[in-house]
C-alpha cells in the first residue's frame, strides 16, 4: 500500500514539475491552471498522510516557508558584479578598441548579447542537483538569504534535471547534477503581473510600486513568503559561475537551458560591432511587445577565458557592458500642482513640469495620484524631482530630491471647493481620494463626454476635446444624448465651424448610432468598467435589458468580475439619472448591435495576436473590433493562435508564429474576416 502511494507521489511530482517547466519557462501550456492545482492537491494530501515521504525538492515546498524575523547573511564566492553602461555607437566602439588592445593579438573577438532583465540579481547554489540555497547581490560580497521565497518562483527549479542537449553540453550537466553548481540571473515582474499586482495595490488603498523593478525586489525581500508567493515573480538565468568545462558564454547558455532554467528568448550569437548595433536596434523596435520590461541588452565577450584574462576594473567586468535604451528617468522641477477632475468627479493632483526630455519625449506634466501620493513623496512646488516613464504610462514622479531645497517649496493643499463648479469637495470613508460633491459638475460631465466619445466608446471622429469644450459652452450638450439632436444648422455659427466641418460632424455622429453593446457599455462610463470588463458583460448577458434588470447576486457570479465591481454596475443601473440618458439615446436613434450577429463571422471564437503597425486602425480599435466580430484579441502567440496579423515591422511574435505553424495574415485579410468575408 505505502509503496503504491509512493509510486504515486513520484509521478505527481515528475507530472505537476512537467507543467511548471512548460508553462514557467518554455512558455506552453497543455493542461488549465485549475487541473494542474488539482494534481498539487492530491499531492499535498498525500504528503500529509505520509510526512516521511516528504522531500525538499516536492512541488509542495514551494510554498511551505513559516515567515522569517530577518535575513541571514550570504558571503558570495566570487562577487557579484554590475555593468558598466553605454549609450550609444561611439560608446560601443570605444569600448571594443579598448580591449582589443588589451587581448593577445591575433585573437579575434565575438560577442553574446542578451536581453537586460530590470529585476533583482539573484544567485542560485545547487548541490547533487539540489537547490539548496538562494541570495540577492546585497553589496557585492554579501548578500542576503532569500532561499525560501525564491522556492515560490516556479520559474527556478527545486531541482536540477538533463534536458535535450547535445553530447558537449551533456557532459558538463553531468558533472553539474554530480557536485556543486552556481547560477545567477535575474528575478523580474512580467507588465502583466505588475499591472494586476498595482491595480490591486489601488483597490486596497495601498501604495503602488513605481516600476516593475521595485516591485520585484519588494517581493523577494518580503520576510513572509505567504506574501512573495501571490505576487508571481519570474527568473531569467544568465551565467554558470561555477567551472563545468564551458568555453563560451553562448556554451554557458546552452547549458542553462539544459539544466531546466529560462535563459532568454532573444540571445545571439554576435561577430562583432557591426552585429551588436544591429542587434541593438533590433532588440530597440520589438522590446514593446516583450511581456516584460527591458531597459538595454548586455553584450559579453563570448570566450570565457578571454573574458576573465579580461578582469574586472571597480565592479564591473571589462569584458561585458549594458547597451541602454535613452533614460527614462530624468530631473525637473514642480513649477505648480494643480487639480484635475475625472469622470468619476475625482480631483486628481497633477504637478506641472519644467519641460524635460524623457525617453525620447518631452514632460511636463506628472500625475500625482492623490493626498497619500503627495504625503508618500513629501513633494512641494518647487521641489527638484525625479521623473519616469516606463513604457506607455503616463509619467510619474518618484522621488523628490530636499537636498535641492531653498525654503522657498510650498505645501501642495487640497482644496476645499471644486475649482471648476465651486462645490464642496468631500473625502469618503474608506476612500483615498477626494470628490467634488457636485453630480452635475462641470468638469465631471466634460470628462464623461470625452470618454462616451473616445475610440474604445463611441468613437465619433472629430469631437475632439476643445469641440467639446466648445460644444458645451454654447450650451449645446449637456449629456452625451444631445449629441444626437445636433444639427447642422446649430454648429455653423460656431467658430471653427465651416458648411462642410458642420456636416462632417454630423455624419460621424449618425454614423455612430450603431454600436455594440461592449462599446456601448463601456461609454457609459460606469465606475471600475472598462473595455474588458465592458467585453465580459455584453457576452455574458446579451441584451441590454438583461444587464440593467440584473440583480447584485447575477452580477456577483459571473467570473472576472468582483464585489466592488459587480456593485459599482448595480448601483449605476439603480440610479434615475443613468437610466433616464440610456432611454434618452436610445429615443434619439442609437441601435445596439445584437452580438449574436456580430459573432457569425469568421473570426468567431477565434484567437488573434496582432504584432507590428497596422495602417488604417490603432491597435486600440483593432482590439474592439476584433472583439466586436465575436474573436478573442490575445497579447502572445502560442499553437492555441488562430491568426496572427501582420503589420510593418512586425516582432518576435511573427517569427514565433512561422516556427510554431501558426496562420499569419495581413491588415486586409484581418478586415476580411471581420467582415464576415
Ligand atoms: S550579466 C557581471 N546579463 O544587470 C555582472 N546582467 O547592471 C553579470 N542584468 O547586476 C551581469 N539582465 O542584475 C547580465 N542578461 C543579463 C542581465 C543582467 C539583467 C542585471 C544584473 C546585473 C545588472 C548590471
Amino acid at each position: 500500500m505505502k509503496h503504491d502511494v509512493e509510486v504515486r507521489i513520484r509521478k505527481l511530482r515528475d507530472e505537476i514539475n512537467r507543467h511548471r517547466y512548460l508553462y514557467h519557462v518554455l512558455d506552453k501550456q497543455e493542461i488549465s491552471d485549475a487541473a494542474l492545482d488539482s494534481l498539487k492537491h492530491e499531492l499535498d494530501r498525500l504528503e500529509q498522510q505520509y510526512p516521511d515521504l516528504i522531500t525538499p525538492d516536492s512541488p509542495t515546498q514551494r510554498v511551505g516557508g513559516r515567515p522569517l524575523d530577518q535575513f541571514n547573511k550570504v558571503r558570495h564566492g566570487a562577487p557579484m558584479l554590475s555593468l558598466n553602461d553605454v549609450f550609444s555607437r561611439e560608446e560601443v566602439t570605444e569600448w571594443h578598441e579598448r580591449i582589443t588592445k588589451l587581448v593577445p593579438s591575433g585573437h579575434g573577438l565575438d560577442f553574446y548579447g542578451e536581453i537586460k532583465m530590470d529585476g533583482l540579481a539573484i544567485t542560485l547554489h545547487y548541490t547533487k542537483g539540489m537547490f539548496i540555497q538562494g541570495a540577492t547581490r546585497g553589496d557585492g560580497k554579501v548578500g542576503e538569504d532569500v532561499t525560501q521565497n525564491l522556492k515560490t518562483i516556479e520559474a527556478i527549479p527545486l531541482h536540477l534535471e538533463t534536458r535535450e542537449s547535445k553530447p558537449a553540453i551533456k557532459a558538463m550537466v553531468t558533472k553539474a547534477l554530480a557536485g556543486s553548481v552556481e547560477i545567477r540571473g535575474e528575478v523580474y515582474m512580467s507588465k502583466k503581473v505588475f499591472d494586476a499586482l498595482n491595480r490591486d495595490q489601488e483597490k486596497k488603498g495601498e501604495q503602488d510600486f513605481a516600476n516593475p523593478r521595485n516591485a520585484a525586489a519588494g517581493s523577494v525581500r518580503q520576510l513572509d513568503p505567504a506574501v512573495t508567493v501571490k505576487r508571481r515573480l519570474s527568473f531569467l538565468a544568465y551565467d554558470v559561475v561555477t567551472d563545468l568545462g564551458q568555453r563560451t558564454h553562448e556554451e554557458a547558455h546552452n547549458l542553462l537551458a539544459a539544466l531546466g532554467f529560462k535563459s532568454g528568448d532573444h540571445n545571439e550569437h554576435l561577430a562583432g560591432v557591426e552585429d551588436i548595433e544591429k542587434y541593438h536596434e533590433h532588440i530597440g523596435t520589438v522590446r514593446k511587445e516583450f511581456p516584460y520590461w527591458t531597459d538595454g541588452i548586455v553584450i559579453t565577450v563570448n570566450d570565457i577565458p578571454t573574458f576573465r584574462r579580461l578582469g574586472v576594473v571597480g565592479k564591473a567586468p571589462r569584458g561585458a557592458i549594458a547597451y541602454k535604451y535613452p533614460a527614462e528617468q530624468a530631473t525637473t522641477v514642480v513649477e505648480d500642482i494643480q487639480v484635475q477632475i475625472g469622470r468619476t468627479g475625482a480631483l486628481t493632483p497633477v504637478a506641472h513640469l519644467k519641460p524635460v526630455r524623457v525617453a525620447g519625449s518631452t514632460v511636463s506634466r506628472a500625475t500625482l495620484h492623490n493626498l497619500d501620493e503627495i504625503e508618500r513623496l513629501d513633494v512641494r512646488i518647487g521641489d527638484t524631482v525625479v521623473v519616469q516613464k516606463a513604457g506607455e504610462i503616463i509619467p510619474d514622479i518618484v522621488s523628490v530630491l530636499p537636498k535641492l531645497r531653498t525654503g522657498k517649496e510650498k505645501k501642495f493643499h487640497m482644496p476645499h471647493v471644486c475649482p471648476v463648479c465651486g462645490s464642496t469637495v468631500v473625502r469618503r470613508e474608506g476612500e483615498v481620494a477626494h470628490y467634488c460633491s457636485n453630480p452635475s459638475c462641470y468638469a465631471v460631465q466634460q470628462e464623461g463626454m470625452r470618454h462616451f466619445v473616445s475610440k474604445a466608446g463611441f468613437d465619433i471622429d472629430g469631437l475632439g476635446e476643445k469641440i467639446l469644450v466648445q460644444l458645451a459652452r454654447a450650451d449645446l450638450i449637456k449629456n452625451p444624448a444631445d449629441l444626437f439632436s445636433l444639427t447642422e444648422a446649430d454648429l455653423e455659427p460656431l467658430e471653427r465651424f465651416a458648411e462642410k466641418s458642420a456636416q462632417n460632424l454630423v455624419a460621424s455622429i449618425t454614423a455612430s448610432k450603431k454600436i455594440s453593446l461592449a462599446r456601448f457599455l463601456y461609454a457609459l462610463g460606469i465606475r471600475h468598467v472598462g473595455e474588458e470588463t465592458a467585453n465580459d458583460l455584453a457576452t455574458h448577458f446579451g441584451s441590454l435589458q438583461k444587464i440593467r434588470r440584473a440583480d447584485l447576486n447575477t452580477l456577483n457570479a459571473i467570473p472576472n468580475i468582483g464585489a466592488i465591481v459587480a456593485e459599482s454596475i448595480f448601483s449605476f443601473f439603480q440610479e434615475k439619472k443613468n437610466t433616464g440618458m440610456i432611454d434618452e439615446l436610445l429615443s434619439r436613434g442609437v441601435r445596439i448591435l445584437v452580438p449574436e450577429k456580430a459573432r457569425k463571422t469568421a473570426l468567431s471564437g477565434k484567437k488573434v495576436v496582432v504584432t507590428g503597425t497596422l495602417t488604417t486602425m490603432s491597435r486600440e480599435e483593432a482590439k474592439a473590433k476584433v472583439r466586436e466580430a465575436g474573436g478573442d484579441w490575445v497579447s502572445s502567440v502560442s499553437r492555441e493562435t488562430d491568426f496572427v496579423v501582420v503589420g510593418d515591422n512586425p516582432g518576435l511574435k511573427f517569427d514565433k508564429a512561422k516556427k510554431l505553424g501558426v496562420r499569419t495574415i495581413d491588415e486586409r485579410e484581418l478586415i476580411n474576416l471581420m467582415a464576415g468575408k
